[in-house]
């Protein structure tokens, strides 16, 4: 392999399944997938390029704004800022050689404290493709596998870190979005991490798991309270697969192989996210040990696991709920610049008897929707609320490529679940809103699981810009309390976290 392919494979294994919601349907082989990301290689009909379009299109400029207009009244407790990142690429030269997923990672924040939004800030992470391209100088060496992480940005003892999956360090950025330098948890990190990791706020826990095209294992990496890898656990699987999301319980770590794994031959031929479907690579739900040890795997039909809402222990069982998409699922599509899919993402259960062996999925709800998310303190305990998001631009962004018509009932909205009660609430929002994934703040002094607010950046096509909508979670479908009016437009994106003040 020569070093150019190398790493050109390091990069696009690295930010291969940045995650999020898709649709279409793609033919799913190499040759399609390295096609798809071919310069000279353009998608015949309609928009080849939805996403850098509409609802999807990069902004270009850094916004700083002070004092921002208000509509509502924003609870006075919430101190802090509301952040979150997506790929915003900067400088698309050929959009032919361009994938969604790939997009330099941009974080959009908003500042609140005592009842007022004190300022928006949108940055670029600065790495250092990142700085050349804004034409500024980046300070030292660049980590391997240099990126500007666009899947998640998350608070960790005082920091605020920017990360991705499958190769590049993350980058700690300042309480004003300022890139300050990579991390590496104290020089303990050796090789990949992940977007998608979870705190046990009970243990003082940060867990990963951490794939990487060249290996033959996966890692589960234990971050112990004082910010260091305290425990690495290799976990073999066959055939390099993209691993995006896990699961944690008190007891257990749950990892999901799919079918969908790193593909030399699309690699050598120029794909950007070279991870095809596989249908020779069977599907199996691994549960190991928090502590470590032996993986158990369980068989189960091919779906696409796109993200997980929470897990927990129960009896015999472990309990995972996740938002699933039909098999087969592209990383890359027809020349579409993005994902493609056979349908909507939609919430289900999975219920692995550890004493029988099997896995059972069961349904939650069949509306469209992503992005799920519960009370971060009862990651990896049970929950009873949930919160997802729809965005029908998503949705149509797919249907330009694969003709695949959107399902009528999506829609743009944010959904409430209450799992006890098996039942949802839906808070609407208009055509062209592009709803973003929500965020659960709790309010101070909370004794209630719901008892606080559900943050989400949500298109006001109106006024040609996007708000920082804030609802009651306990009135989830009455006005929103606050809706602060953002400079500009936040771009469809991925994942984001609420950053109390310390
Ligand atoms: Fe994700």
């Amino acid at each position: 392999m020569t070093s150019h392919t190398r790493r050109r494979i390091l990069r696009g294994a690295a930010l291969a399944a940045a995650g999020s919601v898709v649709g279409g349907y793609g033919l799913g082989h190499y040759a399609t997938a390295a096609r798809a990301a071919t310069p000279g290689t353009a998608a015949g009909g309609g928009d080849p390029f939805p996403f850098l379009e509409g609802a999807f299109a990069p902004v270009t400029e850094e916004l700083t704004e002070f004092g921002l207009q208000v509509t509502g009244r924003i609870p006075r407790d919430l101190d802090g800022r509301y952040l979150r990142t997506g790929p915003n690429a900067l400088g698309v030269e050929d959009p032919r050689a361009h994938h969604w997923m790939l997009g330099d990672g941009m974080v959009h924040g908003v500042r609140l404290r005592d009842g007022r939004a004190e300022w928006y800030r949108n940055r670029w992470v600065r790495s250092s493709q990142v700085a050349r391209k804004l034409g500024e100088p980046y300070p030292g060496e660049a980590p391997p596998d240099d990126f500007a992480c666009n899947t998640h940005v998350i608070p960790y003892k005082g920091r605020i870190l920017a990360l991705q999956e499958s190769g590049p360090l993350p980058y700690e950025l300042d309480g004003e979005l300022n890139t300050v330098r990579p991390h590496d948890f104290r020089s303990t990190l050796e090789g990949a991490f992940t977007a998608h990791t979870k705190y046990d706020a009970v243990a003082d826990e940060l867990h990963a798991v951490a794939y990487y095209p060249t290996w033959d294992h996966v890692r589960h990496l234990m971050i112990d309270r004082t910010g260091r890898v305290a425990r690495t656990t290799r976990i073999p699987v066959a055939d390099a697969p993209m691993m995006h999301d896990f699961a944690l319980t008190e007891k257990y770590v749950v990892i999901v192989d799919l079918p969908i794994t790193f593909d030399l031959a699309a690699a050598e031929a120029g794909a950007l996210v070279p991870y095809v479907w596989n249908p020779g690579h069977p599907m199996r739900v691994g549960v190991m040990p928090r502590t470590g040890g032996v993986t158990r795997w369980f068989k189960i039909d091919p779906v696409y696991y796109s993200h997980t809402l929470n897990a927990y222990d129960q009896g015999d069982t472990v309990v995972m709920e996740l938002t699933t998409m039909p098999a087969p699922f592209h990383a890359a599509g027809r020349g579409n610049g993005g994902p493609s899919a056979t349908g909507t993402p939609v919430l289900d259960r999975w219920t692995i008897d550890l004493r029988a062996g099997r896995v059972r999925s069961t349904r939650i709800d069949d509306l469209p929707q992503e992005f799920p998310r519960v009370n971060e303190s009862l990651v990896s305990r049970r929950h009873r609320f949930a919160y997802a998001a729809s965005a029908a631009e998503m949705w149509r962004a797919y249907e330009t490529v694969d003709g695949v018509p959107p399902d009528d009932k999506f829609t743009n909205c944010l959904v409430k679940h209450d799992m006890l009660r098996s039942s949802r609430q839906v808070h609407r929002f208009p055509d062209g809103a592009a709803a973003g994934e929500p965020v659960f703040v709790p309010r101070r002094g909370a004794r209630d699981e719901d008892d606080g607010y559900l943050l989400s950046y949500v298109h006001d096509p109106d006024r040609g810009a996007s708000d920082l909508v804030i609802l009651s979670a306990q009135d989830f479908t009455g006005r929103p309390l606050a809706r602060v009016h953002l400079p500009g437009r936040v771009p469809l994106g991925f994942h984001g976290s609420w950053v109390p003040d310390a």
